[in-house]
This record gives C-alpha cells, sequence and structure tokens, in this order.
C-alpha cells in the first residue's frame, strides 16, 4: 500500500507549477521521506529493529543513508532520535523479558519461540523458578522477627504446642549444640511461647484467630500439620526460604551446609534404601494378559511431609494452598498423603497437576528411623556416617528413640542403639 502512493505523490507534490510549497505539500515530503526510509528499513531488515544490538543500529544509520539517496544531513539528524529507540528498545526488551516470566509464572505462556535450545546435551529445564517479591504488608510483625532470626534469608521452622514440650526442649538443645542460629518456633499456646522465651529460643506466637486457634491448642499431630501449609505461606510470602522441621528430629550437623537449593521443594523421603526413595520401575504381572503380562509402574516412597525445605516461589505457594485448601474440604485426609499426591500426580483430564520441581535428599545424611534402626545400625561401613538429621517418624517410643540417637552419635555410645526393636512391638 505505502509503496504504491509514495511515488504518485511525490510527482503531485513537486509538480512544476513554480509555487513554493505550501505547508500541506512540505508535510507530504516528510511523510515520503519517511516511508522511503521505512521501506528501506523493511528491505534491509525483514524481521524488524527491535530485537537488534546498538551495533546494528548504528549501521543501520549509515545504510540508509546511501540506500535512501538522502542528505547525510538528514540521516545526521536521525541519529538522536535513533539512539532514543535504542532506549526504548533495551527497555522494551526487559519488559519481553518480565512479561514472558510472568506469562510462564500464570501457567498462560504460549510463547514457544522465546526460547532457542542448544545442541543436546546443553539443554536444561527450569528448575529454579523465580522467587517472589517479598511483601511485608502481610504480616508486619512476623517480617521484624524474621529479619534478625533469618540467615541469609532462610531459616529453620517448627510449629509447637504444649503436647510436645518435653521433645521440643531436646529439639531445640541440639540445634543449639550444633550451632544454627536461623532458627524458629512457631508457639500455638502461650505456655510454649513463655517456654520458648525461658529458654533464649526465637519464637514467634500467632496471633490468635478463629478456627485456626482452636486446633492449635488441642490439636493431636495431624490437625496441627494442616494449619501448618496455612502459616508457612506467610513466611514464604515476606521471602523466605524455609526448612520445615517436626519436633521429633534431632539435628546433628547445620542442615545448610547440605542442600542443594535447586527445586522448588526439597524434601526428605520416608523410603528406606535407594530405590524406595528416589523411585524405580516397578514391573506388574498379569500372567493372564499373555505375551502383554509385564506392566511397568512408576514407584516412590513418598516425601515426609514432616521435614522439607521449601523456596519462596509460585509453584512452593500454590503447593501450600492446595494441601492447605483440600485438608480443610477433607478433614479425614493424611497431610502427607494430600503433601505427596499435590506434588506427584500429573494433570489428566478434569484435574491439572502442580507443576514444582523436587528433589529428594539423601537418605543417609537426612535419616528416618527405619533406616536408622532396619540398616544403618547393623552395617559397619554405615554407623561411621553421621548423619544431618535423624527424624524418629517411623516410632512411636519418639522420645527413647531420640535420646538414644544423641547418645550414640553425640557421646559416642557405641551400643546405644542395640536395645531397640526394628519396628514397634
Ligand atoms: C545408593 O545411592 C548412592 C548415591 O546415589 C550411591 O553412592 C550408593 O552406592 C547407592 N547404594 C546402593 C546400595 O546402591
Amino acid at each position: 500500500m505505502t509503496g504504491r502512493h509514495g511515488p504518485l505523490m511525490l510527482r503531485g507534490g513537486s509538480g512544476g507549477s513554480g509555487k513554493p510549497l505550501s505547508r500541506g505539500s512540505r508535510i507530504v515530503v516528510a511523510v515520503v521521506v519517511g516511508v522511503a526510509l521505512g521501506c528501506a528499513c523493511a528491505f534491509l531488515y525483514p524481521d524488524g529493529l527491535l530485537f537488534r544490538s546498538s551495533a546494528s543500529a548504528l549501521q543501520w544509520s549509515r545504510q540508509v543513508g546511501s540506500v535512501a539517496c538522502e542528505s547525510s544531513d538528514r540521516v545526521t539528524n536521525l541519529k538522536p532520535q535513533l539512539i532514543l529507540l535504542e532506549r526504548e528498545n533495551t527497555e522494551l526488551k526487559k519488559q519481553i523479558n518480565e512479561l514472558s516470566m510472568k506469562l510462564q509464572l500464570s501457567g498462560q505462556g504460549k510463547n514457544e519461540a522465546m526460547y532457542k535450545p542448544g545442541p543436546p546435551g546443553t539443554v536444561k529445564a527450569l528448575r529454579m523458578n523465580p522467587t517472589v517479591l517479598p511483601d511485608e504488608s502481610v504480616n508486619p510483625r512476623l517480617a521484624k522477627i524474621l529479619e534478625e532470626v533469618a540467615v541469609k534469608k532462610e531459616l529453620i521452622v517448627a510449629l509447637a504446642n504444649s503436647n510436645v514440650r518435653e521433645m521440643l526442649e531436646v529439639w531445640f538443645t541440639n540445634i543449639k549444640r550444633v550451632g544454627v542460629p536461623n532458627y524458629l518456633v512457631v508457639a500455638l499456646d502461650d505456655n510454649i511461647e513463655s517456654f520458648c522465651k525461658s529458654n533464649d529460643v526465637p519464637v514467634y506466637r500467632r496471633d490468635p484467630d478463629e478456627g485456626v486457634d482452636s486446633i492449635a491448642k488441642t490439636g493431636g499431630n495431624h490437625a496441627v500439620s494442616g494449619l501448618k501449609f496455612r502459616i508457612l505461606r506467610e513466611f514464604l510470602q515476606l521471602g523466605y526460604s524455609i526448612l520445615l522441621s517436626d519436633i521429633d528430629i534431632i539435628f546433628l550437623r547445620n542442615p545448610f551446609d547440605h542442600l542443594y537449593r535447586d527445586s522448588d521443594v526439597e524434601s526428605m523421603s520416608d523410603g528406606h534404601n535407594n530405590m524406595t526413595a528416589y523411585g524405580f520401575n516397578d514391573v506388574f504381572d498379569e500372567p493372564s494378559m499373555g505375551w502383554a503380562r509385564y506392566a511397568h509402574t512408576m514407584r516412590i516412597w513418598v516425601y515426609n511431609s514432616g521435614f522439607f525445605y521449601i523456596r519462596p516461589t509460585i509453584p512452593a505457594i500454590e503447593l501450600l494452598d492446595r494441601v492447605a485448601g483440600r485438608l480443610s474440604r477433607e478433614p479425614k485426609s493424611w497431610d502427607q498423603a494430600v503433601f505427596n499426591e499435590e506434588l506427584f500426580f500429573p494433570s489428566h483430564p478434569g484435574y491439572e497437576g502442580l507443576h514444582a520441581s523436587r528433589r529428594t535428599m539423601d537418605i543417609y545424611l537426612f535419616m528416618n528411623s527405619k533406616v536408622l534402626f532396619k540398616t544403618v545400625r547393623k552395617d559397619a561401613q554405615l554407623r561411621k556416617l553421621k548423619p544431618v538429621i535423624v527424624h524418629s517418624n517411623y516410632h512411636p517410643d519418639k522420645l527413647d528413640r531420640m535420646k538414644a540417637v544423641i547418645e550414640f552419635y553425640v557421646n559416642g555410645k557405641q551400643n546405644a542403639l542395640e536395645h531397640f526393636p526394628d519396628g514397634s512391638e
């Protein structure tokens, strides 16, 4: 269109009438020059100017100068405009990057063309989702506490009410022994709050709020677990990574020296060996199917929802929301089962799965009590390894086993673990 109209108007504007160019004619000339430059530009850069580097933009000014046969004056006049354009270009590129990230985050990105894969072996998908923008207004009081307690924007967090007071003391005594300063107890009642304060333990007392508070006071293990996911959300919104810890855990080394921090959720496993903890192909046999009797299945033992590291990302917050939502809608469900279902089940008809990145912690460093009592204590080599934590999740006589773990790993009492059965009796 423009290419066809340009020359016609040029003739009309510079016709041999002898009259000086009217204002209208000058506008026409200006338009024509602009259009001509545009054509030259379109010819030279069919992809557009937007994504070119500043070097090629300067080249552009040189080339247009010769191709469009305009005076070099005019080209010189264009240069400031070009620089301006360059700046806008950079700004625009930045905005496009941000936008594409936002699109990705909102799960609506149809921007297949944004990324160019490198050669085989060099391509790596995103595990490190970007962290959320910290929002102090969510809970200014907690924000202040975290500013003081956290180290490098991360900390250990545990929830406790008076039911677990004795175990809590063992818990924080060992954290102190290891020399970890960045930990916080979320006190669910006054008793625990004052107990922490009198022991110099960083504590945060939730503001009493209806519903939640009654669970907090009287709730058993599982009820408190549901509350945990709602409380944790605020920590993430404030921009902190949380190492969530149950109370029946002994810290033997600083856990922050043993995290990968490359996933939305990095969790200890309920598995008892490499296969069960890290996943395996479990072949299901149905002989009546003859030739096709074997069906391969993917299996992995659940993540332990009592000890995981969670980064302040959108998928991580979505996970907490999904788990908390389901626990309130399905009060009989077990939080650990729900936590795992949300993490692992893929999208399918009628269901949209969570897209969070996950990492299973080393089972000998972040050890559950089944691994310890079934395997490690009987294995001469494994006995020599000092775990980062031991979680008494598999045994009801928690306090006794916790104390034995301290005797064995801290006080070097070699037979401290011996008198316990593998499981409960
Ligand atoms: C279990 O996995 C670890 C780490 O991948 C490996 O070093 C170890 O040899 C494995 N153990 C067994 C028994 O396969």
